[in-house]
């Protein structure tokens, strides 16, 4: 998930409307981690702190003006705002009714994509001097019958990045600049606000799969924080019926599979089966039976590569189904694939920040073709220090027409685990 730095200097109601839409889902790939205000009146603080979200005040006020003039204050400020920005180094900074103009010095050193807020159709009423109430005042002056809001990139000219999301208003006959602005905060600012800082978040939130997802079947990634917690992650997809009446459940600190329906014509042997089962410290990792393969190998002391060489792919005849294996123990992890091309072992070391992922087929989706198994070898992927991030980014690359269920564990130095469990039965 990534993080938000939200700049204010009046009221707050957008970032109200940000803070509610975390609540309510809308706002899911990032969350708000900071509140500047330029004003230490400003109500937004209130608001912030209401959220449990910490703030900090960088005021002209606070700033001694010298002999420089305003150009030095203004320089002053942005490097104490930088300065607080680096606590959190967000990703993501909104201007929500932040009443000062960044300088493209700023821009460029802060490190993160800036979003703003601006209450009017651009390329109307913007730029140097339309802010707040003057926008609706300009607005009302001239006539016009539509107005609205936009969100767009901050850039180096003063409301003239790329636009993200724009809503018109009418103007009523009867309005006063503020029944406008209350008008155009309500049905447009506080809509197209939360939506399109969520859209840039989504776009920028780094991906798991380096490809678009289609159909990779049954997927394991094994591998460690940047901190060098260990971690694992397994997934299932289904197409049938059958497939997807499935459920992950914990059974202690192992998982199981179970139906949510019963189906009397139908062989569950090679969908139910424990995904999950720990010998001795070895975390197993499966997509069939050949867990407890592994695990009966290993208790008789022989070798996870021993126990696999005694199966084969599933007998799921066209497709042949690969089986897909991992081994996590205290130092590193192996990987297993065992196709009709052969069976193929992989062993890794662990390393801060990196891990690996199988799947089983291709990625590809034919309807009523044969499902292609995964080539080549486990795919690297990055893994993030946060278990709840990492899991809904991927439960969310998954899409909602296949996936099934996702379990994703991350463990402590002492042994202890945080982890999250999804089932698409709950979706
Ligand atoms: C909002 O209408 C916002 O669009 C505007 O200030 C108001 C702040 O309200 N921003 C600008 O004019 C920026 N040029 P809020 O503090 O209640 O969100």
């Amino acid at each position: 998930m990534l993080k938000i730095s939200v700049l204010v200097s009046g009221g707050g109601t957008n970032l109200q409307a940000l803070i509610d839409a975390q609540r309510n889902g809308i706002l899911k790939s990032g969350r708000i981690v900071q509140v500047i205000s330029s004003n230490e009146k400003a109500y937004a603080l209130e608001r912030a702190k209401a959220a449990g979200i910490p703030t900090d005040v960088i005021a002209p006020s606070a700033v001694p003006v010298r002999e420089g003039g305003p150009l030095a204050v203004e320089g002053l400020l942005e490097s104490k705002i930088l300065e607080a920005l680096k606590k959190f180094n967000p990703e993501v900074i909104v201007l929500a009714g932040f009443m000062k103009i960044l300088s493209k010095n700023f821009i460029e050193s802060c490190g993160a994509k800036i979003i703003n807020i601006h209450p009017s159709l651009i390329p109307s009423f913007c730029g140097r001097g339309f802010y707040g109430l003057k926008v609706h005042e300009a607005v009302l002056n001239s006539g016009v019958k539509l107005t609205g809001a936009t969100v767009h990139l901050v850039n180096e000219v003063p409301d003239g990045g790329e636009i993200l999301a724009q809503k018109a208003v009418e103007i009523l006959p009867d309005d006063t600049p503020e029944r406008l602005q209350r008008r155009v905060m309500e049905q447009a600012e506080w809509v197209i606000l939360p939506r399109a800082v969520e859209a840039v978040c989504k776009e920028l939130s780094p991906k798991i799969f380096q490809y678009p997802v289609k159909y990779p079947g049954r997927g394991i990634i094994t591998g460690c924080t940047p901190s060098g917690r260990r971690m694992l992650a397994y997934f299932i997809m289904g197409r049938s019926a059958s497939s997807k009446a499935r459920i992950f459940e914990r059974s202690g600190d192992e998982l199981i599979i179970k139906l949510t329906k019963q189906d009397k014509n139908f062989d569950p042997s090679l969908i139910l089966y424990a995904p999950l089962r720990i010998f001795d410290g070895n975390i197993i990792i499966t997509n069939g039976d050949q867990t407890d393969t592994v695990y009966d190998f290993l208790k008789a002391g022989k070798t996870f590569e021993e126990a696999l060489r005694t199966r084969d792919y599933e007998p799921d005849e066209p497709h042949y189904t690969p089986r897909i294996s991992a081994i996590m123990t205290p130092s590193g992890y192996k990987q297993s694939i065992l196709k009709r091309a052969g069976k193929f072992f992989f062993e890794y070391k662990f390393e801060p920040g990196l891990g690996h992922f199988i799947h089983t087929y291709n990625n590809d989706v034919m309807p009523g073709k044969i499902l292609p198994s995964f080539i080549g070898e486990p795919r690297s992927v990055k893994i993030p220090e946060d278990c709840e991030g990492f899991a809904n980014s991927l439960w969310e690359e998954l899409g909602p027409d296949y996936r099934v269920a996702l379990y994703v564990r991350y463990y402590d130095e002492d042994g202890k685990y945080k982890d999250a469990l999804f089932n698409s039965v709950n979706d």
